[in-house]
């Protein structure tokens, strides 16, 4: 057949405004979540290895850097509390609840503050829980009491939810017992639900200072993070984290656990999260370094994802990029 086919589909993604006005998926700087490090110790912000403009802040930084995020239109965040002395069971969590308190006291409702509950920053040996006598497994009900006496300290120091990363069994029901006993009622809990044992964490755990340590028996997270290849547990932990009272869900890492984020967010209808974890941002970033990728619009096509698959936030290192990346 001679001459063409008249454009059928093609011509709702001919120019611009026809794209703009067709489009599911938009995207908005309130609904990004920062995260922030806050280091016991270190007088300067500190680079993280793999990670562009986000730093181990000093007590004194981080409230410099909240003020400039809010200039950039970014006030949600997710406050991780690195303290100096690490134990093995009787954990000090005043360094983390004093930074609460401050940054609360300094930005109070302008911000929301969500604030990670775990204590792989707190132990000697790096693991999220209290390890049982002969080293090799992570105690549950030990850690949760520990979990939830942490999550009470943070609430009362001022932040608005507690997000429970651990992934230790009846972690958030817990918490939720221990919140409304203390009266805080309006504390809300986002938990980790479908946190998988992923190899994209690494910058996070340097920043952190959370790697499980070499010489320890039990070497790695996968005896509770949930397994990569067994996409049925994730139903089953936000089934029972929705049950035990979590107000947000996640799942995470990203980019490789769209199919389960898409169909959590189908069958459970609470709010869902994602958390763009520390090593898929370095993937971004050091190819942007090489010239491999366009960075703005990279980061772009990988939040389309996340609202497409069912999040309403996402937990995003370039949060604080979001205006420059989203206008253009
Ligand atoms: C630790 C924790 C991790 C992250 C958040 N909380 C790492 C881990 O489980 O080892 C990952 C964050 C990231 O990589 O950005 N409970
Ligand atoms: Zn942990």
């Amino acid at each position: 057949m001679a001459g063409m086919a008249p454009l059928s589909l093609r011509r709702a993604r001919l120019n611009r405004h026809v794209r703009e006005l067709t489009r599911d998926v938009r995207l908005h700087e309130e609904q990004m979540i920062q995260p922030l490090f806050v280091v016991d110790g270190i007088r300067q912000a500190e680079p993280i290895s793999g990670l562009d403009a986000v730093f181990r802040d000093s007590p004194e930084t981080i409230l410099q850097q909240i003020d400039a995020d809010l200039e950039n239109g970014i006030s949600k965040f997710l406050l991780f509390g690195i303290p100096r002395g690490k134990h093995e069971t009787a954990f000090d969590h005043a360094f983390t609840s004093e930074q609460i308190n401050r940054i609360k006291q300094r930005f109070g409702t302008d911000i929301w503050l969500a604030t990670d509950v775990c204590l792989c920053s707190y132990t000697t040996h790096g693991h999220c829980g209290v390890l049982n006598e002969n080293g090799d497994q992570v105690l549950n009900d030990g850690t949760v009491d520990k979990l939830a006496s942490a999550a009470r300290l943070y609430a009362e120091a001022g932040a608005d939810c507690v997000a429970p990363s651990d992934m230790m069994d009846g972690r958030v029901a817990a918490i939720r017992a221990t919140l409304d006993s203390g009266g805080l009622d309006q504390t809300l809990i986002m938990s980790y639900s479908a946190k998988f044992h992923s190899n994209f964490y690494g910058p996070f755990r340097d920043a952190a200072d959370s790697a499980p340590a070499a010489e320890n028996k039990l070497t790695d997270r996968a005896s509770y993070q949930l397994d990569p290849a067994r996409s049925s547990d994730a139903l089953l932990c936000a089934r029972r984290d929705d049950a035990e009272g979590a107000d947000i869900l996640m799942v995470k890492p990203g980019l490789l656990y769209l199919d389960i984020l898409s169909s959590l967010s189908a069958q459970i209808s609470k709010p869902w999260a994602i958390y763009q974890t520390s090593g898929e941002q370095a993937a971004i970033d050091i190819l942007a370094g090489q010239g491999l990728l366009d960075r703005d619009s990279a980061q772009r096509e990988t939040w389309q994802a996340f609202v497409r698959a069912g999040a309403s936030m996402i937990i995003t290192y370039a949060a604080r990029r979001a205006k420059g990346i989203l206008n253009q």
